[in-house]
């Protein structure tokens, strides 16, 4: 079972000697640092433990530096700095020394963040030393970044092993908020998968078509399984080495499912697209967005169902010829969700790029992108195992 913000306070209360407290946050933003979802994933925890009294010292990774790329300062969590402090209301100090040369007793700042962990090889070979080294910045832990919990690194799970150990506010909210779709599936139960590579998605589609009812697969993905059934999808992006993949999932699944009948193409992306059978598409022309037919077949699916998984954009979203289908699909699942008709939740980065303004409508919209897909697909997080197996 895990250890729950509940009971984090319970254990503060009968421990008053506990002053510092580490937060293993996920603060790898988007590159152009605008997007603070992740830092506001942390806000209500680290509001609570500073409300309680005890200091925070935030660690996390940010993006995935190689060994040559260390101490560059594109990889390095300064660049966050201002957004976390901005967010959280508090200065925070950046110490960037070599974590094992810093003396955990000199920082008494109310807020602290450690430089990014993934510049030591330890972090991603989950390594007892370091793991040791950075629990020495606390007297008791807190995972909040349910986004990384899919990796079996020493900041989420070997460092469990050395501090009492509990989930924050944001990965119980990430931990509920999907596991509706097991716990409490309510039917009908649609999933719409989108983006550009089944090989990425598998085990999400293999799980999801024997639990849903409807299977909606779209964007460049859908390709594959057209092909894979004959059609001639002339310049789309297509994984022609997952044929046989898709063929399996169209042949085994317990769902029903949906294929794009048309596509919005043409000749170049920048160019607006007409509207063709899928297929009727001309030489030359790729697809970049789901068709009107399929668009229409879509909003019937949606409203009949009573909850709704998406993950993975259905449309080339970012160019504005085609980004029909993503704003359509997105109002309708916001409307019926804010009618108390649809449970709806969205994952992966992506996903809730393409869903634009109606992001605040959804009932839950996770903070995680292979975290999320693993969860999904039916595995056990070794982040969140290594929670529920804490015996400090
Ligand atoms: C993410 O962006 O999904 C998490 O921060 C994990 O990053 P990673 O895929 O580089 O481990």
């Amino acid at each position: 079972m895990i250890r729950t913000f509940e009971d984090f306070k319970k254990y503060i209360r009968q421990n008053h000697w506990i002053r510092r407290c580490i937060v293993r946050a996920d603060l790898n933003l988007p590159s152009n640092v605008e997007d603070l979802t992740r830092v506001y994933a942390i806000r209500d925890t680290t509001l609570g433990i500073l409300g309680m009294g005890l200091n925070v010292t935030l660690i996390s990774h940010y993006k995935r530096p190689s060994s040559e790329s260390v101490n560059d300062p594109k990889y390095s969590l300064r660049n966050v700095v201002d957004s976390v402090s901005s967010v959280i209301g508090e200065d925070v100090n950046f110490v960037n020394d070599v974590i094992f040369d810093i003396d955990p007793g000199s920082i008494t700042s109310k807020v602290t963040l450690l430089e990014n962990l993934r510049f030591y090889d330890g972090e991603a070979e989950n390594d007892r030393r370091f793991a040791e080294a950075i629990a020495k910045f606390g007297d008791v832990y807190i995972n909040d970044a349910f986004s990384v919990s899919h990796r079996r690194h020493a900041s989420v799970c070997a460092i469990t092993e050395f501090l009492p150990s509990f989930a924050g506010l944001s990965m119980q909210r990430e931990i509920d908020g999907i596991s509706m779709i097991t716990r409490d599936v309510k039917r009908p139960f649609t999933a719409i998968v989108g983006g550009s590579k089944i090989s990425s998605k598998i085990d999400v589609l293999r799980n999801i078509s024997q639990t849903a009812d409807y299977l909606v697969i779209a964007g460049a993905m859908a390709n594959a399984f057209l092909a894979a059934k004959g059609i001639d999808m002339k310049c789309s992006i297509t994984e022609t080495d997952q044929f046989e993949a898709a063929i399996k999932i169209l042949q085994e699944s317990k769902a029903e499912i949906i294929l794009p009948d048309d596509v919005a193409a043409s000749p170049d992306i920048n160019a607006p697209g007409n509207n063709y059978d899928i297929s009727q598409i001309p030489e030359g022309f790729s697809g970049f967005d789901i068709g009107d037919k399929s668009v229409a077949k879509l909003i019937e699916i949606i409203k009949k169902s009573k909850m709704l998984l998406w993950n993975g954009a259905v449309g080339a979203f970012e160019f504005a010829n085609f980004n029909k289908a993503s704003n359509e699909i997105a109002r309708l699942v916001a409307s019926r969700t804010k009618a108390n008709s649809l449970i709806s939740i969205i994952g992966g980065g992506e996903t809730v790029a393409s869903i634009g303004g109606f992001k605040d409508s959804m009932t839950f919209i996770s903070t995680a992108g292979g975290a999320f897909l693993e969860f999904v697909a039916g595995y056990k997080l070794p982040g969140i195992e290594a929670l529920c197996r804490t015996t400090v």
